[in-house]
C-alpha cells in the first residue's frame, strides 16, 4: 500500500499531513511511504527527515503515481489524484462541496477528518481537537503581544501595574486552552458560553462563568456536544449581558462556532466602541463569518476608538510544527486503527462508526447523510 503525503498549495497553509516521525511508524506498519518535495519545509521538517525515516521524497506527480492513500492538512486539487485513491484530510465538507463533487467524478474516495465522530475510540484521530487547542493557545499570545500593557498584576517600586482583564466567548476546546493560557499568563479571565456543562469547566480553570440562564440555555447542548443556534429572545438577552460585560474588558477572545452554519455574531459595532482604546479582540471565527462585527479575515483592524481587532483565518497554521505533529498524530492513529495486518493495507467497514461518521465520498458519489439535498 502506497501513502502520499502533499506539499499543501492552499495559501497561508504551512503544516503537513505527516511528520518524519509518523512517516515512520507507517513505514513500519509496511506502508510504502512517499512525500512530496519541500511538504515541511514550513513547518521545519526538511525532506532529508523524511528520507531518514525510510520514505521516498519526489515529485507531486511520482508521489500520487499509483498511491492508495492521500494524506493531505487541506483537501487537494482533485487534478493527479490516481482513480480509486483514498483522500484523508481536512475537507470543510460544508463549504467546499464543489471539491467533493470533484472527487466523486475523478473516482476518489474521500473520508473528512473534521467529521471523525467525538466517541472514545476515535479521539487520538480529533483533528478538531488537536488543532483548536493549540489554535485557542496562539490566540491569546497574539491578544499579548498586541495589548500595549502587562498580563500579570504587577507591583513594583515605581507603582502596581493591574492585571489585564480577558474575556473568552465560546468555551469549546479553543476556548478552554484560551481561559487556561490567559490565566496562566496572570490575566483575570471571565468566560461565557450557551452551553451549560462548560461553566464547572470555567470554574475549575480559575475563570468567572458570565451566563445568561434561562429555559433555552438548558437545551442549548445537541446530542453531539456541540451548540444550536439559539432564539432571537436568547440572543437578545445574550447581547445586553456582553454590553455589560465588554466595556470593561482589555481582551477578548472568541471562538463561537455552530456546526454547519455560520458562526454567530456576538459583538456588535456599538459594543466594541464601548470598550477602552489599546483593548484588543481575537476573533478566532473569522474564516466561518465571525463572531465580532468589523473583523477582518487575516487583517489586523484598528477601530476609530483604539481597539485592534485581529482575524487570522488559519489558526493551526501559525503553529506549523506542533499543529502538524498533532495532525500527522492523528492521520497515524486513524491508519493504525484500520490497518489490516495481514493485508498490509487500510480496511475501512463501512458500518464502522468512524468510517459512517467521516466518509463523505465513496464509490463515485457523495454519500454523507449531512451533505445530500
Ligand atoms: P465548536 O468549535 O463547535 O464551538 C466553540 C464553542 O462555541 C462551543 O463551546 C459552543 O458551545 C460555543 N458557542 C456556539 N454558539 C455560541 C453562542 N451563540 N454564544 C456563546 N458560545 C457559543 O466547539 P468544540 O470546541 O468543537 O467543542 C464542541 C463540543 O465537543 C464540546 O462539548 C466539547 O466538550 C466536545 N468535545 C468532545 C470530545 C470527545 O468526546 N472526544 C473532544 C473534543 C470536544
Amino acid at each position: 500500500m502506497k501513502i502520499a503525503v502533499l506539499r499543501e498549495t492552499a495559501a497561508g497553509e504551512r503544516r503537513v499531513a505527516a511528520t518524519p516521525e509518523t512517516a515512520k511508524k507507517l513505514a513500519a506498519l509496511g506502508a510504502q511511504v512517499a512525500v512530496e518535495t519541500g511538504a515541511g519545509l514550513l513547518a521545519d521538517l526538511p525532506d532529508a527527515d523524511y528520507a531518514a525515516a525510510g520514505a521516498t521524497v519526489g515529485s507531486r506527480a511520482d508521489v500520487l503515481a499509483g498511491a492508495d492513500l492521500v494524506m493531505a492538512v487541506q483537501g487537494p486539487d482533485p487534478e493527479g489524484l490516481p482513480k480509486g485513491a483514498l483522500v484523508a484530510a481536512s475537507l470543510n465538507p460544508y463549504q467546499a462541496t464543489e471539491r467533493l463533487s470533484a472527487y466523486a467524478k475523478a473516482g476518489v474516495d474521500a473520508f473528512a477528518l473534521e467529521f471523525v465522530p467525538r466517541i472514545t475510540r476515535a479521539q487520538s484521530m480529533d483533528i478538531l481537537s488537536s488543532q483548536a487547542n493549540l489554535a485557542g493557545y496562539k490566540a491569546v499570545i497574539d491578544a499579548a503581544h498586541a495589548y500595549g500593557r502587562a498580563f500579570p498584576m504587577m507591583m513594583t517600586a515605581a507603582g502596581t501595574v493591574p492585571a489585564a482583564r480577558v474575556f473568552v466567548m465560546g468555551v469549546g476546546v479553543a476556548g478552554l486552552q484560551a481561559i487556561a493560557t490567559a490565566k496562566r499568563l496572570g490575566a483575570v479571565v471571565s468566560a461565557t458560553d450557551v452551553r451549560l456543562a462548560t461553566k464547572e469547566q470555567i470554574l475549575s480553570l480559575g475563570g468567572k462563568p458570565i451566563f445568561v440562564e434561562d429555559e433555552e440555555t438548558a437545551a442549548a447542548e445537541t446530542a453531539g456536544g456541540y451548540a444550536r443556534e439559539m432564539s432571537d429572545a436568547y440572543k437578545a438577552k445574550q447581547a445586553a449581558l456582553v454590553s455589560e460585560t465588554i466595556a470593561k474588558q482589555d481582551i477578548v477572545i472568541t471562538t463561537a462556532l455552530i456546526p454547519g452554519r455560520p458562526a454567530p455574531r456576538l459583538v456588535s459595532a456599538e459594543q466594541v466602541a464601548s470598550m477602552k482604546p489599546g483593548s484588543v479582540i481575537v476573533d478566532m471565527s473569522v474564516s466561518q463569518g465571525g463572531n465580532v462585527e468589523g473583523s477582518r479575515a487575516d487583517e489586523s483592524v484598528v477601530t476609530p476608538n483604539g481597539v485592534t481587532i485581529l482575524g487570522y483565518s488559519n489558526y493551526p497554521s501559525r503553529m506549523a510544527s506542533t499543529a502538524s505533529s498533532l495532525f500527522a498524530r492523528n492521520l497515524l492513529n486513524f491508519v493504525q486503527t484500520f490497518w489490516d495486518k495481514d493485508a498490509k493495507s487500510l480496511k475501512l467497514p463501512e458500518d464502522d462508526e468512524i468510517v459512517k461518521g467521516a466518509m463523505v465520498v465513496r464509490g463515485g458519489a457523495i454519500i454523507h447523510p449531512a451533505l445530500q439535498g
